[in-house]
């Protein structure tokens, strides 16, 4: 079995989504494993922009695409996204698209108690994407949550409704706010659940009927390993699990499903929201890095915070997450610098440290220690060899590659599908 999972190596918005959109004609299913419509996947299509934030990039090529109990889901907005690419000419049907009935679902009272905390918290907010994320993991740990298969129950529904309006009526008389009211969710959910409930069942069997000899499943991840909950730059971290290992668990398949792990990493840093961030740059070069590789969030439309690469975070993402081998994202950005730099540690306190602690204190005074290299003038955009690749630039690639201690499989120069040069073919890794 050749199973690939695509994570994301940094804080998000490696190019996930164009990875798993190349990758994904070669698969016979794509499945979202965590997270839920905070993600923002970007497929370039020839002249054709698709923007997903909970449907599985698979869609696009027609591959079966599931979403797997690791997610939170968001009805309406699912609705509408699936409104929105069909309108760009994608079909979804219960055929190609398969919701698992155990997912938790996300209710307007966790938007609602996002905001509320966000706004609550003054400087020490998140930066959240405000879609109640937190709060509906929140609820699924808590035991209180609604998932998928209880729309088709909803006339029993009342005991589970005492509890979780129980735990939210006495949060939101503490934002001076009325209590959940109980009617017109009752209401929304009814409106919301026959189209819903086409595309559930139990898709750990469907999976497990996926998995015949040679079948090859794409697990798609979302956000990336330094916003995981728990090894991320906490608290500033979104609610899920980001790690490989999620996959699994996420889908209702065995830890040994999860095949070749692709970490996504982009060839300098981005970040979205607050928190942590030792290589940022306030000056020139993070503006024109932001510039050059359109750093605005696809879901929030915030600007992303830009800096150089840093190898420390990534090898430790790599390590952390189990990663076979790396896509290395948006090389093309960095054409036309005079020269780039890496970083390969950190200073705190006096001491070298060759790793990102844990404390948020500390994961905010470290400064980082540069590599400088010569930069490349020609240029990388579209390139689709090793051999349209100018000899600075395959240099870069290669000392990052050392520096993270993990190969490149796949490295990407434009937004577009096909420019993409294979290394390494994930799906028939056997090692
Ligand atoms: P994701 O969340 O990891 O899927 O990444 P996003 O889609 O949020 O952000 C990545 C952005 O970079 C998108 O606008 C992509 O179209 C774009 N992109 C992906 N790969 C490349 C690349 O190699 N070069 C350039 N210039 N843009 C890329
Ligand atoms: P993709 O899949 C980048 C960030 C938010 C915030 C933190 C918590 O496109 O890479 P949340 O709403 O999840 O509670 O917010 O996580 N964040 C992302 N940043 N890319 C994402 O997804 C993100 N999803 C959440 O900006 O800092
Ligand atoms: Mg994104």
């Amino acid at each position: 079995m050749a199973n690939v999972t695509v994570i994301g190596a940094q804080w998000g918005d490696e190019g996930k989504g164009k990875i798993v959109d190349w990758l994904a004609s070669r698969a016979d299913a794509v499945v979202r494993f965590q997270g839920g419509h905070n993600a923002g996947h970007t497929l370039v299509v020839g002249d054709k922009v698709y923007k997903l934030s909970l449907l599985p990039s698979g869609i696009v090529t027609g591959t079966l695409s599931v979403i797997g109990n690791g997610v939170v889901l968001d009805p309406w907005a699912l609705k509408a996204e699936i409104e929105k690419l069909e309108g760009q000419g994608v079909t979804i049907t219960p055929d190609n698209f398969a919701i698992a009935d155990n997912c938790p679902l996300i209710l307007p009272l966790h938007r609602d108690l996002d905001g509320l905390r966000e706004t609550a918290a003054g400087a020490g907010k998140i930066g959240t994407t405000g879609r109640g994320i937190g709060p509906a993991y929140e609820d699924k740990v808590g035991r209180r949550a609604i998932r998928v298969c209880d729309l088709a129950h909803l006339d029993h529904l009342e005991p589970q409704l005492d509890r979780l309006c129980a735990h939210h009526d006495a949060l939101r008389a503490g934002f001076d706010q009325p209590p959940v009211d109980r009617e017109e969710l009752l209401a929304d959910l009814r409106e919301i659940a026959p189209f819903v409930l086409q595309f559930a069942q139990p898709v750990w069997k469907r999976l497990k009927k996926v998995r015949k000899a040679g079948a090859k499943i794409l697990f798609e991840g979302a956000q990336g390993v330094l916003l995981d909950v728990d090894h991320g730059t906490y608290p500033f971290v979104t609610s899920s699990n980001t790690v490989s290992g999620t996959a699994a668990a996420g889908s209702g398949l065995g830890p040994g499903s999860t095949g070749f792990v692709l970490g996504i990493v982009k060839a300098y840093t981005t970040r979205v929201g607050s928190g942590p961030f030792p290589t940022e740059l306030n000056d020139d070069v993070g503006q024109r890095l932001g510039e050059r590789g359109h750093e605005f969030g696809t879901v929030t439309g915030r600007q992303r915070r830009c800096g150089w690469f840093d190898a420390v975070l990534v090898r430790q993402s790599c390590a952390i997450s189990g990663v076979t081998g790396i896509a290395l994202t948006k090389l093309d950005v960095l054409d036309g610098f005079d020269a780039v730099r890496i970083c390969t540690g950190y200073r705190l306190d006096g001491k070298i440290l060759d790793y990102f602690p844990s404390h948020a204190a500390d994961q905010a005074a470290v400064e980082p220690i540069y590599e400088e290299m010569e930069g490349w003038r020609e240029t990388t955009a579209g390139a689709r060899s090793w051999a349209d690749l100018p000899a600075q630039a395959i240099k870069y690639i290669q000392r990052v590659q050392e520096l993270i201690e993990t190969p490149v499989a796949l490295v990407s120069t434009s937004p577009e599908r096909e420019d993409t040069i294979l290394v390494r073919d994930p799906f028939l890794d056997r090692g």
